[in-house]
């Protein structure tokens, strides 16, 4: 199977705890959907190039970095929506995309209904935020759109991923990494992760 890099590390499985327990309220499960996403996102980066930069410290001067190319944030609405802020707090030079896709829960497919990206997204790196990675296929159209764009450096970020939609997105696009903060055991007969969390944007946002 395509492995995804899952970031081990405790405060991770801490927040992924209070993402799973059904008892959790909203306003702390869109906290704790913020806090694993910064970590999720730190690890995403971390081949980041970087190219040095001078600056003075109230010592002496230094050599400094910055990223030497910030990359496009792409949630996937609605529940990659709670993930954009945090995001964007660890990458502030960061342009940030929409892609939106809804789930058709008899067919399980994606029904896209709208996307905002820059026209041009060669060579730049870009992640795509979504909180469940489960039968791959909002990801997948989600990257059909970027590759449409040029897009050839592409990161899914995910809280929680299924084997199932690892498995998809390395048949459909093989050189994107995913970058999550639990791998599951599967998908149950409704599309959703086991033992996942539910419903991640009406968890968030409240059952439409
Ligand atoms: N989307 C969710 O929000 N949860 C799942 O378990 C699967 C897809």
């Amino acid at each position: 199977m395509a492995e995804p890099r899952v970031v081990r590390h405790p405060l991770v499985d801490v927040r992924m705890t209070t993402l799973r327990d059904e008892t959790t309220d909203r306003a702390t499960f869109r906290a704790a959907v913020r806090e694993l996403t910064a970590m999720v996102v730190y690890e995403a980066m971390r081949d980041a190039e970087t190219r040095p930069v001078g600056i003075r410290t109230p010592v002496a001067g230094a050599t400094g970095a910055e990223l030497a190319a910030p990359p496009v944030l792409v949630p996937v609405l609605r529940a990659g929506l709670g993930m954009a802020e945090a995001a964007h707090a660890q990458v502030p030079g960061a342009v940030m995309g929409f892609v939106g896709v809804a789930r058709d829960e008899e067919t399980l497919r994606p029904t896209p209904y709208m996307a905002s990206l820059p026209g041009s997204l060669a060579g730049i790196p870009v992640l795509v935020l979504d909180p469940m990675l489960a039968t791959g296929g909002s990801m997948a159209h989600t990257i059909d759109l970027l590759v449409d764009r040029g897009a050839d450096r592409v990161t899914a970020v995910c809280l929680v991923a299924a084997p199932e939609g690892v498995e998809r997105l390395a048949q459909a696009h093989p050189t994107v990494e995913v970058v999550a903060a639990a791998l599951d055991e599967r998908l149950n007969e409704h599309g959703y992760i086991v033992p996942g969390l539910g419903d991640a944007g009406d968890r968030q946002f409240g059952a439409m």
